[in-house]
């Protein structure tokens, strides 16, 4: 499949990390997850690691312009490692306005653009109780994640893919999960009718089970190539409306 640019948006929770994993892998694209990428810094005792741990622990954004550098680097390592092959899934980024500008403005320089942005809208009361119940793999270079209701590992708090031990995150507990819920609200919903105004949101519905939720999705990615043609056409019905440019006459001597 060509490359493809595609953000996956929504409430903590909403299963944005488990949607891009076989999203990735039906699309052969990278999975940039800044939640995965800050926490493996924290793990690794990074200086970024250092910088963020504090305000991940919280439960609250990371600085805009620390994220934003993490993302322009990852997309470089992703670049070179696919020897110039720019698709990938966007997943926790952006996450206010002023990312969603600095990823626009990137973008444009490099003559490159944003495919898709999907929504993934699920109910507060859906994700409190997804994160609750959500087992994640302590070793930073698996990250897979489990859900003791939905998704349990084949043997009770042990990662199937690597055998390490499964955790509750640090910030699933839930008077930090109530303020990741208030943080989306505020700063990461202005981004819904940022998209909206782009012509590049796609809403869909979180609810019901992960295969219902990834069947929606496809459906949406299915749609990128015929709604740039379905653009293109409608483009040139309405030049064509308007007929040829019209030439001014020149002024009279
Ligand atoms: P991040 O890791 O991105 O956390 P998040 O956005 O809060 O998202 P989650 O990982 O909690 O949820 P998810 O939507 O991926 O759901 P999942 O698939 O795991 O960020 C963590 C922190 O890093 C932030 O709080 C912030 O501090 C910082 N940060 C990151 N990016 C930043 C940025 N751009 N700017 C500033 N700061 C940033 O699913 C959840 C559970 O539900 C799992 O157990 C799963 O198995 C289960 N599940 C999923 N789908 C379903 C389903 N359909 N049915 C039943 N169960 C399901």
């Amino acid at each position: 499949m060509a490359e493809k640019r595609i953000v996956l948006l929504g409430p903590p929770g909403a299963g944005k990390g488990t949607q891009a994993q076989w999203l990735c892998d039906a699309l052969d694209l990278p999975h940039l997850a800044t939640g995965n990428i800050l926490r493996s810094a924290i793990a690794n005792n990074t200086p970024v690691g250092q910088k963020v741990k504090p305000f991940i622990e919280a439960g609250k954004l990371v600085p805009d312009e620390v994220v934003i550098s993490v993302v322009e680097e990852a997309v470089e390592t992703v670049k070179k490692e696919k020897q110039g092959a720019g698709g990938y899934i966007l997943d926790g980024f952006p996450r206010t306005r002023r990312q969603g500008e600095a990823l626009r403005d990137v973008l444009a320089k490099r003559k490159e653009k944003l495919d898709r942005v999907i929504l993934i809208n699920t109910p507060d009361e859906v994700v409190r109780e997804r994160l609750e119940q959500r087992r994640s793999c302590m070793n930073p270079l698996c990250g897979a994640v489990y859900n003791v209701k939905s998704n349990p590992p084949k043997k009770a708090d042990v990662c199937d893919l690597c055998g390490n031990a499964l955790v509750i995150r640090d910030d699933d507990k839930p008077e930090t999960i109530r303020s990741r819920q208030q943080q989306y609200w505020h700063d990461t919903a202005p981004l819904i009718d940022f998209y909206e105004r782009a012509s590049l949101l796609t809403e869909i519905d979180g609810t019901g089970s992960v295969h219902e939720v990834a069947g929606r999705i496809l459906e949406a990615v299915a749609k990128i190539g015929r709604r740039s043609a379905d653009s293109r056409r409608q483009k040139a019905i309405d030049d064509k409306k308007d007929g040829p440019p019209k030439i001014e006459p020149a002024p009279k001597q």
